[in-house]
C-alpha cells in the first residue's frame, strides 16, 4: 500500500520529470481524443494496480498533458509557473484546509483576510471586504447575485417581484456575465450588450441611453459591468466615466478585473483602472497576470456589509466558535471551500508589491515589443495597438484558425484566435514573464513559417 511519504516522493519525481520535459519539448504530443483513448488506459476497473503499474500510468497521462506552463503556451489568460506559489499550493493540498471556520482553518482564515484586505486597498475599497472564489466566473456570479438582491429589497427573503431586471456590459465582456444572468433569474436576454469603440472599450453614451430607456420602460437596472481587461483585446472600459453614469442612475457598478485587475500592481499602468474605487464590487484573478496556480479569484465589495447581508445562514453544526468575522463560511457561496489564499499570500509575501510591479511591467513591455515587431512586418497585420498585454494580429491572406491548428498539430505552440469586428485574429497573450524578446521573435518567425505552408485562407466570419 502506498504510504504518504512514498506518495510525496513519487509526486516530486513525477513533477520534476514533467518540468524537465517542458524544457526539452515545450508542447505536448498532439493526439485526438480518440487516439488518446487508444494510447492511455483510463478505464476504472474492479481490480486496482500495483505501485509500478500505477506510477507508469500516471507518467503516461502526464506525457500527453498540455504543457500550460511552458514558453510555447499562449492559449489562455494564464501562463508560466511561480515556484513560491507552487510550493504553497502543494502544501495546501497536504494540509487539506477547508476555509469555512477559524476552527478548521486557523491561520489560513487570517491569511485570507490579509490578502482580501490588501486587494481591497489596491482597488481603493478602504473599508471593503471580499472572499476568494473558485474562479472569475463564480466571482462574477456571486457579485451579480448580491447586486440583484440589493436592487430589489426583499428579494432574498420572498423572491422575485416579477419586475423585469437588466444588466449592462460591453459587447466584449466575458461570457460569464450572460451565463450568470441566466442562472440568477435576470435572464440572458436582459443583459444589454453595449457597443464598444474600435479598440474594445465600452461606449459610455450608449450605456447611458440604454439605462435611461430601460428605466422609462419600467425595468429595473441591476448592475453595470465594466470590464478591466477584455478577454480578446485586453481593453479597459473607462471605469471613471461609467461610474458617473452609475451614480446618476443609482445602479450598482461592478468591475470585472478577472484579467486586468493585477494592473493595479503597476504604478505606470494602474491609471487604466482609474475610478475603480467608486465601484460597488470588483473581481480579480491572481491566477492570471500574477501567475498563481489555477484557480485563484477574489470577489471584493466596497461595502463590507454586503457579503454577510446576502449570504449569511445559521448553521449551528458548523459555526460553533469565534465570531462570524473569523468564519468566512458565513460570507461564502460554498460550505467546504478550497484554500486558495495560501498560495497567493505566500507568493505576495515573498515577491512583495515590488515583485508584482516588475512582473506587470515586463508583461506590458513584452506585448509592446511584439506589437512593434508585428507592425513593422509587411506579412503581418496588427489588429489594434494593444492597450495591455494581448496582441491580436493576422498573417496576410492566411486563416488564423488554420494557423493556430497547424501550430498545435505540429507541436510548435499552443495559441488561440478571437473574433474582432467579425474577423478571426490570432491572440498572443504576453503573460509568461519568463519569456524574452528573443522568444517573441522565434514565435513570430514560427507563425510565418507555418502560414507559408498553408493555402490562402479567410478570416471574415
Ligand atoms: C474578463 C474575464 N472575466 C471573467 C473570466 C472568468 O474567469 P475564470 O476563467 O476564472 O472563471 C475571464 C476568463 O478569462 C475573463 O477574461
Amino acid at each position: 500500500m502506498l504510504n504518504i511519504e512514498e506518495a510525496l516522493s513519487d509526486a516530486a519525481s513525477l513533477a520534476l520529470e514533467f518540468i524537465r520535459s517542458e524544457e526539452e519539448k515545450p508542447v505536448a504530443p498532439y493526439r485526438t481524443p480518440e487516439q488518446l483513448l487508444g494510447d492511455l488506459d483510463l478505464s476504472l476497473q474492479e481490480k486496482g494496480l500495483d505501485h509500478d503499474e500505477f506510477i507508469q500510468l500516471i507518467r503516461e497521462v502526464l506525457a500527453f498533458t498540455p504543457k500550460t506552463c511552458s514558453g510555447c503556451f499562449y492559449n489562455q489568460l494564464f501562463g508560466g509557473r511561480d515556484a513560491v506559489a507552487t510550493l504553497a499550493e502543494i502544501l495546501a493540498v497536504v494540509i487539506n484546509t477547508s476555509m469555512y471556520t477559524f476552527k478548521a482553518a486557523g491561520p489560513h482564515v487570517l491569511i485570507e483576510q490579509e490578502v482580501v484586505s490588501r486587494m481591497c486597498r489596491k482597488v481603493g475599497f478602504e473599508h471593503g471586504d471580499g472572499i476568494l472564489c473558485p474562479g472569475g466566473s463564480i466571482a462574477n456570479l456571486l457579485v451579480m447575485a448580491v447586486a440583484r438582491n440589493e436592487a430589489e429589497p426583499g428579494l432574498r427573503e420572498t423572491g422575485h417581484s416579477g419586475r423585469p431586471m437588466t444588466v449592462y456590459a460591453s459587447s466584449e465582456s466575458h461570457y460569464s456575465i450572460t451565463k450568470s444572468a441566466g442562472v440568477i433569474g435576470i435572464g440572458r436576454a436582459n443583459v444589454r450588450q453595449i457597443r464598444t469603440d474600435p479598440s474594445g472599450r465600452m461606449d459610455v453614451d450608449a450605456l447611458n441611453r440604454a439605462i435611461a430607456e430601460d428605466i422609462s420602460a419600467g425595468r429595473l437596472p441591476v448592475a453595470i459591468v465594466a470590464t478591466a481587461g477584455t478577454t480578446v483585446l485586453g481593453a479597459f472600459d473607462p471605469v471613471a466615466d461609467i461610474a458617473e453614469v452609475a451614480g446618476e442612475h443609482g445602479v450598482w457598478l461592478h468591475v470585472d478585473g478577472a484579467f486586468g485587475g493585477s494592473v493595479l500592481m503597476s504604478g505606470e499602468h494602474r491609471h487604466l483602472l482609474a475610478g475603480s474605487e467608486k465601484a460597488d464590487s470588483f473581481i480579480w484573478n491572481p491566477h492570471k497576470m500574477m501567475g498563481v496556480p489555477v484557480v485563484c479569484s477574489a470577489a471584493l465589495f466596497r461595502n463590507r456589509a454586503h457579503l454577510s447581508a446576502n449570504l449569511y445562514e445559521q448553521a449551528e453544526y458548523l459555526f460553533q466558535t469565534e465570531d462570524d468575522e473569523l468564519n468566512p463560511g458565513t460570507r461564502s457561496l460554498q460550505c467546504g471551500r478550497r484554500n486558495d489564499a495560501f498560495k497567493l499570500w505566500a507568493a505576495w509575501r515573498y515577491h512583495g508589491d515590488e515583485g508584482y510591479e516588475r512582473k506587470v511591467q515586463k508583461q506590458f513591455a513584452l506585448a509592446r515589443y511584439a506589437a512593434d515587431r508585428i507592425e513593422a512586418d509587411g506579412d503581418l497585420a496588427l489588429t489594434f495597438y494593444p492597450e495591455s498585454i494581448n496582441v491580436c494580429f493576422e498573417v496576410a491572406g492566411k486563416s488564423s484558425e488554420q494557423i493556430c491548428q497547424s501550430l498545435r498539430e505540429r507541436e510548435l505552440a499552443v495559441i488561440g484566435y478571437g473574433v474582432v469586428w467579425g474577423h478571426r485574429v490570432i491572440r498572443l497573450v504576453c503573460l509568461n514573464d519568463a519569456l524574452s524578446t528573443a522568444d517573441i521573435d522565434d514565435f513570430l518567425a514560427t507563425v510565418k513559417a507555418i502560414a507559408a505552408d498553408l493555402p490562402p485562407g479567410e478570416n471574415d466570419i
